[in-house]
């Protein structure tokens, strides 16, 4: 069944990087998802076409007032039920639970129960909190910092929820084999030449041992994510580990202890 995402934006045009480009742009070409933007503007009553207001109480910025937001999210939600599925209005706002892969799976599943989500992206210094009271399911970030609308932050998680739908990656494994799909950072990756600006790929890659591939790849996953996330790092190790894993795992602590010592416990 194909995905359908609804977004309520001021800014449909900038959908256009996740609707028409590269492997989401496909995906949905090949009606594997769809998207259909409702823009406020067009449910505005005024001769302006207003959409904010200054806020009560005084301050910097302007907020999106509730009447046209309320009325294309209704129309959202209806074409969503029309459309057989259960709609779910996603706010995107730094304020909202982070953005994991565990989420994404999660938004999958939802989908593929029935779920349909309605993306709302604000503008401006925010929207109506009794808008967001009344009508909000969800609230997503994407990190901690503030970008000028909610429309990046969907098109991330439009984008990395589409990545994980069936059929959607060339390669069938591509998609498992990433970071975070095993809560760790990704190995490193090499491709012709052998050797560019002197150096060389590393010799297990050529040697066409599968396991030994698999080990060694495994090994630079834990060593990067010791180096770089070891809040991962820790949740890895706290799972039941298999024989070979624990072994890795004893290698990588191991160099990484002599790696301090040698720089006289500096890291
Ligand atoms: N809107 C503005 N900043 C955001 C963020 N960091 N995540 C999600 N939505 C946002």
């Amino acid at each position: 069944m194909a995905v359908r995402f609804d977004a309520v934006t001021l800014f449909p045009a900038m959908f256009e990087a996740v609707s028409a480009v590269g492997v989401t742009g496909r995906a949905r070409e090949a009606g594997l998802w769809s998207l259909t933007c409702w823009n406020p503007r067009d449910y505005t009553s005024n001769p302006y076409r207003t959409i904010d207001d200054r806020p009560y109480g005084g301050g910097p910025g302007m907020v999106m007032i509730p009447e046209p937001l309320d009325a294309a999210l209704g129309a959202a939600r209806q074409a969503q039920r029309d459309a057989g599925l259960a709609p779910r209005v996603l706010h995107l706002t730094p304020q909202g639970e982070r953005l994991t892969h565990a989420r994404v799976l999660d938004m999958r599943a939802a989908m593929q129960a029935g779920a349909g989500y309605v993306l709302l992206c604000g503008r401006y210094e925010g929207i109506d909190e009794r808008v967001l009271v009344r009508e909000v399911d969800e609230e997503v970030s994407v990190g901690d910092y503030v970008l000028s609308g909610g429309e990046l932050a969907a098109m991330a998680v439009i984008d990395a929820l589409v990545r994980q739908l069936p059929g959607v990656l060339g390669h069938a494994d591509s998609a498992a084999e990433e970071s975070f799909v095993a809560g760790l950072l990704d190995c490193p990756h090499y491709t012709r030449p052998e050797e560019y600006r002197g150096v060389r790929v590393p010799q297990v890659l050529m040697s066409g041992d599968h396991a030994k591939i698999a080990r060694w790849r495994l090994k630079q996953s834990l060593a990067r994510t010791l180096a770089r996330r070891p809040d991962l790092f820790e949740a890895w190790c706290a799972r039941k580990l298999s024989k070979q894993e624990a072994s890795i795992l004893a290698e990588v602590k191991a160099e990484a202890g002599e790696a301090v010592a040698a720089s006289g416990g500096h890291s």
